[in-house]
């Protein structure tokens, strides 16, 4: 079996609150924490930088259009990388292994948005690590990432392929949004972090049971990003800037109908396929989207409520990060213990959702 071995997480030190948010576009911490549950959450130093001056902008929509054509003024490059939280993360949970970065057989990593076009973040990540020949491999599988990245280590492992594989779910997205009226309905729910797993194995009862994965890309355009991507030519260009194209869009009430569907369908499939029912589950420890779809979730599946971890009130949703996030907290607050039936499941961008059973 594969078992988790040691998990970290990083977030950045930037704390942003409801009220902040409230200074720069139209809402309130009410109706935030109503619909999300969010109350804070943490982003990059050059987000924060940003809603600072947006808060105290007088023509927001100007401050914002000044963002997004020429940066934060005295430079366009960021402070603070996906991969340097992915670093972070992955040296916590190295370290937890009592491990060396050399002593891991290949990494999966998956973020929304990477750090460059090319090479991709797991890449970026294993330079960062000081590594020369481990294999790196990334997904863009927005935030049932960890899920996907979790099940393709594990299936590798399983194959004898390799030992020992770093997992890690990682983001920095607070930096595509827009902050004023126009993009309230997405920019208050995400934030920026890293979690990460040491996946090794070891003979015994312990580690990944079963994984389950589904995508539906026919709905893609429910909740999508053009930021860049070869779906314009070229990637990034004026014309998709004035034509709204650039920012990212979601169709909130249907995001959240099919999410609660979906959990609920792949938790479910979950549970049959190991002979299992709600009950004989300690811990339950799914994407923080949003509360109130924890919440329909766990209603519907009759979880009770001590088992469903949440954190979302803290960080809101840091999309791959996430779950590892959670998993991270869940194990060093002692809320996961040897021997635990552990159901990690995650909803996102595609869509693309999963679910999976691990004995802790
Ligand atoms: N602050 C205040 N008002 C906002 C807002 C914000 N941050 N964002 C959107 N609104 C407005 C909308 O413009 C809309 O106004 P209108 O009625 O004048 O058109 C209104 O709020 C919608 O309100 P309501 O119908 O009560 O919203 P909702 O109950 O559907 O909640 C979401 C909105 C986005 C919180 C909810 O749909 C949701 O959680 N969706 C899932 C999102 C998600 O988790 N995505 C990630 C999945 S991985």
């Amino acid at each position: 079996m594969n078992r988790i071995v040691a998990t970290g997480m990083a977030v950045p030190a930037c704390v942003v609150d409801n009220h902040l948010l409230a200074r720069c576009m139209d809402t309130s911490d009410a109706w935030i924490v109503q619909r999300t549950g969010i109350r804070e959450r943490r982003v990059s130093p050059d987000t924060y930088r940003m809603l600072q001056g947006l808060a105290e902008a007088a023509d927001k929509p100007a401050f914002m259009r000044a963002v997004f054509d020429r940066g934060l003024g005295e430079t366009i490059d960021s402070t603070l990388m996906v991969s340097d939280l992915a670093l972070e993360a992955a040296e916590m949970a190295l370290k937890n292994a009592g491990l060396t970065a050399e002593e891991v057989d290949c990494i999966v990593a998956s973020s929304t948005i990477p750090d460059y076009a090319y090479p991709h973040t797991g890449c970026v990540l294993q330079g960062k690590l000081g590594l020369t020949s481990t294999p790196a491999i990334s997904l863009q599988q927005g935030c049932a990432g960890f899920l996907y990245a979790l099940a393709i280590a594990d299936q590798m492992m399983r194959g004898g392929m390799y030992r020992q594989t770093l997992v890690v779910g990682a983001e920095l997205i607070s930096t595509i949004f827009d902050y004023t009226d126009r993009g309230r309905d997405m920019a208050v729910l995400f934030a920026d972090g890293a979690g990460a797993a040491v996946l090794r194995a070891e003979p015994g009862p312990r580690g990944v049971l079963s994984s389950h994965l589904h995508t539906d890309g026919t709905v893609m355009d429910s909740l999508a990003g053009e930021v860049w991507g070869t779906s314009t030519y070229p990637p990034v260009s004026r014309r998709k800037i004035d034509e709204d194209r650039s920012r990212p869009r979601m169709q909130g009430r249907q995001v959240f109908v099919q999410a609660v569907r979906r959990f609920k369908e792949v938790v479910r499939e979950c549970l049959a396929a190991n002979a299992l029912g709600v009950n004989d589950i300690d811990r339950f420890i799914f994407h923080q989207a949003n509360l109130r779809i924890l919440e329909a979730v766990g209603d519907a599946l009759q979880i009770p409520a001590d088992r469903l971890y949440n954190n979302v009130d803290r960080y809101g949703n840091t999309a791959a990060a996430s779950v590892p996030i959670a998993l991270h907290e869940a194990v060093t607050q002692g809320l996961v213990r040897e021997g635990d039936l552990v159901l990690l499941a995650a909803f996102g961008t595609g869509f693309s959702w999963g679910a999976t059973l691990i004995r802790w």
